[in-house]
């Protein structure tokens, strides 16, 4: 029998590229991608491999606990890697509740259906939960987090995430539920939603559009190509111990006033522009409520004990990525076309 991998938001940035190497590194599993295909999920992430043998979308909500339980029962899933949540700190200050639903009943309905299927017949099953640095909170100017960094989180999206965390926990102890847990840091490159800092910059660069920069600009946070985090969660999955957390990071710490003068840099030179004329829509507007000063991650666990580092630098990640979006105007463009305006013009009015 083939083993079945449940993935959620598999549709969605991290996600897709998770999907797509599972699907492209083990024809021996059947892969099967649940995704409810919010604003943020996009079919068109996958377009590559959607045709494979191994491959299955899933169209459902996790937070819909009769179709989850259906599927359970139906697929019967050995594995479970967990992506799905809402994922955007601004959106979490504006809508908080439907972060609490989707991030914290949604993975608790996931938890609940995997448990009702294997009844303690725990061999060979896995609950994977994919999971931020932003749960610990905020570092100072110094430090690290590591795995026993106590949780600390500020916003809204941060605490939904850290409470699907302890979730997550209490149903391995409470139920035996073999799980992992892993806390990344911020990913960037292709497909992310233009709403995080780093995609949403690119497209106003390209647009000559005003550069946000929330309060000073000062906020550090380590950076990750995403491709490098598949990776990782590949590792975990695969051979990371029941029970444990792995903290995964780029280290790669970048204010973001400097991360911002980089990609001005670089994107000045793929679109023939001068020097210092994308630096020109660099823009300091009100700050986030709650911001949070510095994310940096100790990712030296999983260096030692799963052999994992990141296999770029953050300017030849960057670089790729510039790339990927210069090639693909037209997965932006439709974004853009849809609700993206609404949201742009409330968030940055
Ligand atoms: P994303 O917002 O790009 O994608 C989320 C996906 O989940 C989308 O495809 C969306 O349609 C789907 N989804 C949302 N609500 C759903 C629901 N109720 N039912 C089914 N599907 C639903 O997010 P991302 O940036 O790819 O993040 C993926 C995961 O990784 C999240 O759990 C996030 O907390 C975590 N994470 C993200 C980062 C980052 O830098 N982006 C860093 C660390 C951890
Ligand atoms: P973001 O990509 O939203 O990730 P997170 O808040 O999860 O770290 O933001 C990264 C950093 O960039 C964060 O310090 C907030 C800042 N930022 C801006 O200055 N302007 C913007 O328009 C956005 C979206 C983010």
């Amino acid at each position: 029998m083939k083993k079945k991998i449940l993935i959620t938001g598999g549709a969605g940035f991290i996600g897709s590229h998770v999907v797509r190497l599972f699907v492209n590194t083990y024809p021996e599993y059947d892969i099967f991608n649940l995704d409810s295909l919010t604003y943020a999920g996009n079919l068109e992430n996958l377009s590559d491999i959607d045709k494979s043998d191994n491959y299955t979308f899933l169209k459902g909500d996790i937070t819909n606990e009769e179709y989850i339980e259906s599927i359970f029962k139906e697929y019967r899933f050995d594995s479970v890697v967990h992506l799905a949540a809402e994922s955007h700190v601004d959106r979490s200050i504006t809508d908080p509740l439907s972060f609490a639903k989707t991030n914290i009943l949604g993975s608790m309905v996931l938890l609940n259906s995997f448990k009702n299927l294997w009844q303690n017949n725990w061999n060979d099953k896995l609950f994977y939960h994919v999971s931020t640095d932003e749960v610990y909170g905020t570092l100072g100017e110094t430090g690290l987090f590591t795995e026993t960094t106590p949780y600390d989180p500020n916003s809204p999206y941060s605490a939904s995430k850290a409470s699907s965390d302890h979730f997550v926990r209490a149903y391995g102890e409470t139920y035996g539920l073999p799980y992992v847990i892993s806390n990344c840091s911020n990913n960037y490159g292709a497909n992310q939603f233009p709403e995080k800092l780093i995609p949403l910059f690119i497209n106003n660069i390209i647009n000559n559009k005003a550069l946000p920069v929330y309060g000073n600009g000062k906020y550090t946070r380590d950076w990750l190509y995403v491709v490098d985090h598949a990776i990782a969660i590949d590792l975990v999955f695969h051979k990371g111990k029941n029970k444990e957390t792995y903290n995964i990071g780029g280290f790669n710490e970048w204010q973001n006033i400097d991360l911002i003068k980089l990609l001005c840099v670089q994107m000045n030179q793929k679109l023939g522009r001068s020097e210092g004329e994308s630096e020109k829509l660099i823009t300091y507007v009100k700050d986030r409520p709650g911001h949070d000063l510095r994310y940096a991650i100790d990712a030296s666990k999983i260096n030692k004990e799963l052999g994992w580092k990141p296999s770029v630098t953050f300017e030849q990640g960057l670089s790729k990525t510039i790339d990927w979006y210069l090639n693909n105007k037209e997965w932006m463009q439709s974004i853009v076309n849809g609700d993206y305006k609404n949201y742009y013009e409330k968030q940055y009015k």
